[in-house]
């Protein structure tokens, strides 16, 4: 008997890319997957190219419970209503998450697995169940620099992010690209006429920027020609809570004790899906920058070493090159000025698939093979 399992969120942005990944390493001809639905029950489910029946209702705790793996890409609220009522409903299956809300419970493991097999191998060997997709920023992160980590070699991280639209969800990717045509359509008279002086195409862009015509309900300010260093809300010591997950997932992940200090400022972008993030390493010895690559590259089957050079940079180390590829390019490797054991280094990765679902399909996997 194949493992059952009920997707729910399908339809929204990480679960569509769920799904597309699912049929491209053809998981789904090792699980009976069922499509469940917060508003459209009794609809047609998505083509995967087997019949997995008519769409059903997420909220019906009674037709989730004997479920072997429930996958949940629907969002916090709906894992905040329906997680504690399928347990108390005697709900005993694996459950697999992309939301944050239970992320850092004691009974929940953050999954990464080419990073931290180990830690969910022994949480499935002592019965826990709940396996979340960790934050995109710290995945990423930790798909570039897990050599350096699984070495042992650094003492603390400082990243500076650079994080897309997509993180933020998909209206706000829609609400970037409007932003991106205002600010082309009033620069546009400038642009058709190359002598114009490039300071009446910078005012005609500025005016866009400050009109209150400008749509701006997702970001809350112009993203486009813009950044905004925020992200999520504040919490303690003058940190976002991006900020914060940086320190507290990426211990959990690697189950490191005493944790590593890691913080930075996280910042919005115009990218579309690609976070990158500008890295400081404290490394404990003066390692060699060779054996830094040699480590990097032999941590897992996605991380490039990108060379140090403007011609590899521009042709591997940015948004446009990475997205929609699982490749982790990590390059400017190099030493900083501040002395022999500061690192500096630069990655690039898609948040959608490393960042979001590619965890997820893997934990189904993991699963399944057990
Ligand atoms: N919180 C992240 C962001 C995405 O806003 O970019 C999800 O992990």
């Amino acid at each position: 008997m194949k493992p059952t399992v009920a997707i729910i969120g399908w339809r929204g942005m990480v679960g569509s890319v769920l799904v597309e990944r699912m049929i491209a390493e053809r998981d789904f001809d090792h699980v009976q997957a069922t499509f469940f639905s917060t508003s459209q029950a009794g609809g047609a489910a998505p083509d995967i190219g087997i019949d997995t029946g008519p769409v059903r209702d997420a909220q019906d705790v009674k037709a989730l419970v004997d479920f072997d793996m429930i996958v949940s890409c629907q969002g916090g609220e709906y894992t905040k209503e329906m997680y504690p009522a399928l347990r108390r409903a005697g709900f005993r299956g694996y459950w697999i998450d992309a939301a944050s809300t239970l992320r850092m419970e004691d009974n929940a493991v953050i999954i990464l697995d080419p990073v931290n097999r180990r830690v969910i191998d022994d949480a499935m060997s002592r019965g826990i169940r709940d396996y979340i997709g960790g934050n995109c920023t710290v995945s990423l992160m930790l798909m570039a620099l897990h050599g350096l980590f699984s070495r042992g070699w650094v003492e603390w991280v400082s990243s500076m992010t650079y994080q897309a639209a997509s993180g933020a969800g998909a209206k706000n990717m829609r609400e970037l690209v409007t932003q991106m045509r205002a600010i082309g359509l009033a620069g546009s008279k400038q642009l058709d006429n190359p002598s114009s002086a490039v300071l009446e195409l910078d005012r005609a862009v500025q005016r866009t920027l400050s009109s209150a015509e400008l749509p701006q309900v997702e970001f809350g300010a112009p993203l486009a020609a813009s950044l905004i260093p925020w992200i999520d809300r504040g919490v303690e010591d003058g940190q976002t809570r991006e900020e914060w997950k940086g320190f507290s997932e990426t211990n959990k992940i690697l189950d490191q004790n005493p944790p590593i200090p890691i913080d930075g400022i996280c910042t919005r972008v115009g990218s579309m899906r690609c976070h990158s993030q500008g890295f400081t390493i404290k490394l404990n010895s003066d390692v060699k920058i060779d054996e830094v690559e040699q480590a990097l590259r032999e941590a897992n089957a996605w991380v490039r070493i990108v060379e140090n050079t403007k011609e590899a940079t521009l042709r591997e180390l940015t948004p446009a090159a990475v997205s929609g590829t699982l490749t982790i390019p990590v390059g400017r490797i190099h030493k900083l000025k501040m002395g022999p054991t500061y690192l500096g280094a630069f990655t690039v990765g898609d948040q959608l698939l490393w960042g979001a679902a590619e965890p997820l399909r893997r934990m189904i996997r993991i699963v399944v093979e057990r």
